[in-house]
């Protein structure tokens, strides 16, 4: 039964519309919904639908922001490496989205990508984890943030795969919280007659996630004093970089970004600017006015020539500050159908509705100060978003064919023929010790199409 309480409360939020379909349902649903509705921000949704009253945004006042540093300085990767080997730094990877576009049922994480092996993205960064680990000879600490709808697979797939490896202290798996969606008219509504619709919060929730769920006291223990932060859905980012890292130990600020060149003024990416308060930040692509987006400087360059791809690192103290930050609400409009788990007839038949998030890039203008090095495209951002097309598994795998080739030729000197088909390497030749290195000097490329590089020393 609804309570008076409840009713209220709906009525003053403007939730009529809500409230009648609630009337209808049987009293064990009614019973169920309001166990949901007592745990309910209602504040929360209050300032949803003030930002959907809102209408069309007005864009907000910024500048470029631009910077000469780029990656290849040797001193900042010695300083890295040192970091690593003292074990001064945790990754956090952001997999708790819907992963809507590629149109997969199950975890993003859990995706085949890898070109020869079908290696899943999780598996591909456990794997990092692990030959990072042997690498630097300290067992590197690595948390994913899943969701609701994802994060009891994920669990069971990192446990039936033996976690790939990684140490049970190693990994960390948490869960982010739901928010809401709401139809086009800013209503509630309800995604199974028992269970108002929600969806994950967004990625802007990972630092408050660490925090809450006690991963980073523990890290902390463990002596990190650097968070790196990457997204799930793009394999080719190196989350052991020890040069991002000695950038981020000696810019003097609290956060770094990884940042790469734009290409395509109309490219789907978040954009570097300065924010009115001269703070780096980042501006979605279609939170910027078309002209100033796609509009050059007296070179023929782009005025706003530096892309997010969302790399960065966060000093601990700044993750640990970041509770008290107010993030703005993003609203996305999104098909439900999609959005929903439990596909019910209680859906419309041609849904759409909204979908709100906190995105992580709005906690860059609350750094101190935060600066930015630019990467080369090729070596640091290959995005698994869409099922064809741009950004799908063809041009992902294409990247990470790439990445191989490149990596084989610098260890063995040698030039690889371009006749030569797709291969694979194991992630040991992506952290290499002194012995791989010695070892694979000089070797040309063998025919095999899965090349691990432990097998050529065991077969000695
Ligand atoms: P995106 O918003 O680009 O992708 O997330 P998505 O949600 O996975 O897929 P679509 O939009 O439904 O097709 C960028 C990164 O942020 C993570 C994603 O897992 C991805 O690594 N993310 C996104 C979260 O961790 N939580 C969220 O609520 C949303």
């Amino acid at each position: 039964m609804l309570n008076k309480k409840i009713t209220s409360l709906l009525k003053e939020i403007e939730q009529t519309q809500f409230l009648e379909i609630l009337l209808t349902l049987p009293s064990r649903e009614q019973g169920l919904i309001c166990r949901q509705l007592c745990n309910f921000d209602f504040e929360l949704l209050e300032r949803m639908k003030k930002t959907l009253d809102k209408g069309s945004r007005s864009f907000e006042k910024v500048t470029p922001y631009t910077t000469k540093r780029k990656r290849g300085d040797g001193e900042l990767k010695q300083i890295g490496a040192e970091l690593l080997k003292k074990g001064k730094c945790g990754i956090l990877v952001v997999a708790g989205g819907l992963g809507s576009r590629l149109r997969y049922q199950g975890p993003k994480g859990c995706f085949p990508i890898s070109p020869v092996r079908q290696k899943s993205l999780y598996q591909r960064l456990a794997e990092r984890c692990v030959a990072a680990s042997s690498q630097v000879g300290h067992p590197l600490q690595i948390a994913f943030m899943t969701s609701a709808s994802n994060h009891a697979e994920t669990g069971a797939y990192f446990a039936q795969n033996a976690f790939f490896g990684l140490a049970p202290g190693q990994l960390s798996i948490m869960v982010q919280p739901t928010w809401p969606v709401l139809d086009l008219k800013g209503n509630l509504f309800l995604e199974s007659p028992g269970k108002i619709a929600t969806g994950p919060n967004g990625n802007g929730s990972a630092l408050a996630s660490l925090v809450e769920e006690g991963v980073l006291n523990r890290w902390k223990q463990l002596g990190i004093e650097y968070i790196v932060f990457i997204q799930i859905d793009n394999p080719l980012a190196d989350p052991f970089d020890p040069e991002f890292l000695g950038f981020a130990a000696t810019a003097g600020g609290e956060v770094v970004v990884k940042a790469i060149e734009r290409m395509d003024p109309d490219e789907n990416v978040g954009i570097l600017v300065k924010k009115e308060t001269d703070k780096l930040g980042v501006c979605e692509y279609n939170e910027m006015e078309s002209a100033l987006r796609t509009k050059r400087d007296g070179h023929g360059g782009l005025l706003f020539p530096l892309a997010n791809i969302s790399h960065f690192c966060f000093t601990v103290s700044f993750v640990e500050r970041s509770l008290s930050f107010e993030l703005p609400l993003h609203p996305a409009k999104k098909s439900l159908k999609q959005l929903m788990s439990d596909r019910t007839s209680l859906l419309p038949e041609k849904p759409n509705g909204w979908k709100f998030e906190h995105f992580i890039f709005d906690v860059l203008p609350f750094a101190r100060r935060g600066e930015a090095m630019i990467y080369p495209r090729e070596e640091c951002f290959a995005p698994l978003k869409n099922y064809q097309g741009d950004d799908s598994v063809a041009t992902v795998q294409k990247q990470l064919v790439e990445i191989d080739r490149r990596m084989y030729a610098s260890i063995s000197g040698l030039p690889i023929e371009s006749s030569r088909g797709p291969f694979e390497l194991s992630m040991d030749f992506h952290y290499p010790t002194q012995e791989l290195l010695d070892d694979w000097k000089g070797k040309p490329l063998p025919e095999v199409d899965y090349i691990c590089a432990t097998s050529r020393r065991n077969a000695r």
